[in-house]
């Protein structure tokens, strides 16, 4: 990799910042002075110094994002303004890890982590996604039954078992494994009901913090990602 690049990247500066804080001298590759922006580098071996201050290379980044309604989970939409738009990063390779309708709220993993994505999305894996139900009516106890065993939402083979924590009336938590297209709102449709609002609360081992306001965002912590990657590693 550059030596600009990597320096840009580990968000020392803009790409002509770094360029000139190289070219004064300011950068040492395995303490020696480089002044070539250009000059090529091994970033999980090589010691970068900015300032006399080592640069700790951070290969893989991990968002949890509160998505607000109104933006799409994609990573370019010509229409509608993109979850990652959310996201201040100079790197071009963080995506979201599966997606949520354009007017569901809540917890988003964004990464550049193709493997562990992979994995969370893995049908075999079964991670668990807990969503907050806001729903039209209230549900009588074979509509809950239903939607715990499986209803037929009009694809080749019923829903897999989830689980339903009622709350009041109106609303309640929904948690399943799979991830078909709208799920949640063609589940409740099953039973004659409808969502009237949606929010993520959890995917897999990771709960939304609620301290981010929809449209806010943080870098998950060691431990979450460790728990991440325990998913990953358990079948
Ligand atoms: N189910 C839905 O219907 N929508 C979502 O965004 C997520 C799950």
């Amino acid at each position: 990799m550059r030596l600009d690049k990597f320096l840009c990247e580990m968000n020392v500066g803009t790409r002509s910042q770094v360029k000139d804080y190289i070219r004064k001298g300011m950068v040492t590759v395995n303490e020696q002075i480089v002044k070539k922006p250009e000059e090529k580098i091994e970033p999980s071996t090589d010691v970068i110094a900015f300032q006399g201050e080592r640069i700790a290379y951070q290969q893989y980044y991990y968002y949890m994002l509160n998505k607000p309604a109104g933006v799409v989970s994609a990573t370019k939409d010509n229409m509608d303004k993109t979850v990652l738009e959310l996201i201040a990063t100079k790197r071009n390779d963080i995506f979201p890890v599966g997606r949520l309708d354009k007017d569901t709220e809540g917890l988003l993993l964004l990464t550049n982590d193709g493997a562990l994505a992979h994995n969370m999305l893995s049908p075999k894996k079964h991670v668990d996604k807990t969503y907050l139900v806001t729903i039209k009516k209230e549900l009588n106890a074979d509509e809950i039954a239903a939607l715990e065993q499986g209803v037929d939402i009009g694809d080749d083979k019923l829903t897999a078992p989830a689980k339903v924590e009622i709350l009041d009336e109106a609303h309640m938590y929904l948690t399943i494994h799979e991830g078909r297209f709208h799920q949640v709102k063609r589940m409740l449709k099953a039973v004659n009901n409808e969502v009237l609002g949606l929010k993520r609360i959890r995917f897999g081992a990771l709960f939304l913090d609620e301290r981010l306001a929809p449209g806010e965002y943080r870098e998950l912590t060691s431990q979450e990602v460790d728990k991440l990657h325990e998913t990953k590693n358990d079948g």
